[in-house]
């Protein structure tokens, strides 16, 4: 009873902001990401006889706690799945994501862990069955089920069974990057999943953001079929201040900004400005993700590295979905 399986994250380009179910995670809106080559993480799960609970490694560190929990809570679903509540697994993940950079390893972690638990467990589950699996360890990590272009219904069905990720377009489709830009001290004071339930609760803005997805996703649709950056890039980033500008709203207020990241938008605006189609986006943290087509790789890395405050620039292309190793 043991498989091991590899997940790419993924970067929003129309967010997931806010649940309408906490337990189940079900978002209030529909999103569309990219999965990245550059980051994954790869898992392996041992079901086996001898263990009475679930023993979960790290980047071959044991680890106890709310990680831990988090990662024995979603098992659960995969035991109640499988109709055997009394199997317990070790578990090794490595994580290819500088998360000590406050990069998001959760869409790539719950991805490859439900891939890996799903098939150790005997669980046969299609991609359809494994992004709604997935989803209910973190939302954004069921569309890292496969890769490209890939969007997240958010479905209507309180049972969340219409509420899973659809390829848009593969990985092959579209010769585009996305450079990572990590800032120097990067520490992600409020997570996700507090920040959109605090702004779903008491922003005033939040009403408008649900309201103004169905048209962004749609022109971004019409954009990556038509292999239009500029189109693609101006509703991404305009999505990625929308989003944010939700948080201002919040009470208390809150904001995953820096100011690096503050001149990172700027610089990459600036770029704009001479005519290079580049364009950023921003998830619940400080680092920021900058979208551009490949002519213009040498430019926009050289402008990203050399801004104070920046520690590294990693450059990705569009990744593939689960495998199995
Ligand atoms: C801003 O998927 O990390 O990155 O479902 O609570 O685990 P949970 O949240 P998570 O939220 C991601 C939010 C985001 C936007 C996005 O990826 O769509």
């Amino acid at each position: 009873m043991k498989a091991a399986a590899k997940a790419h994250t993924n970067i929003a380009l129309i967010k997931y902001w806010g649940k309408r179910d906490e337990p189940l995670i079900l978002p209030m809106n529909s999103s569309l990401s990219l999965t990245l080559d550059g980051f994954y993480t790869a898992t392996s799960v041992d079901f086996r006889n001898d263990l009475s609970t679930d023993h979960f490694y790290l980047n071959e560190q044991f680890v106890t706690g709310a990680e831990k929990n988090r990662v024995t809570a979603f098992l659960d679903r995969i035991r109640a799945a499988a109709g055997k509540p009394d199997a317990f697994a070790e578990i090794h993940s490595t994580n290819h994501v500088p998360t000590a950079a406050g990069f998001a390893s959760s869409a790539s972690g719950f991805a490859a862990l439900a891939a890996a638990a799903a098939k150790a467990i005997g669980l046969s589950a299609d991609e359809q069955q494994l992004s709604i699996l997935t989803r209910q360890g973190s939302g954004s990590a069921c569309r890292s089920v496969y890769g490209g272009f890939v969007e997240w219904e958010k479905g209507t069905l309180s049972d969340g069974s219409d509420s899973y990720a659809v390829p848009v377009a593969s990985a092959n489709y579209w010769d585009i990057r996305v450079a990572a830009v990590i800032l120097s001290s990067a520490e992600k004071k409020i997570l996700s999943r507090e920040g959109m339930r605090r702004t779903v609760d008491t922003s005033a803005y939040y009403p408008a953001w649900v309201d103004s997805i169905p048209n962004d996703l749609a022109a971004i649709k019409e954009g990556i079929a038509a292999k239009d950056i500029e189109k693609v890039g101006e509703i991404a980033e305009a999505n990625c201040l929308r989003m944010h500008a939700t948080t201002l709203a919040a009470n208390p207020p809150f904001s995953y900004w820096q100011s690096t990241t503050v001149s990172i938008m700027q610089t990459v605006q600036d770029l704009r400005a001479t005519g290079v189609p580049a364009f950023f986006t921003i998830d619940a943290g400080p680092n920021v993700k900058v979208l551009y087509t490949p002519e213009h790789e040498e430019k926009v890395r050289n402008m990203l590295q050399n801004i104070t405050g920046v520690h590294d620039v990693k450059v990705s292309k569009p990744g593939e979905g689960v495998s199995y190793i």
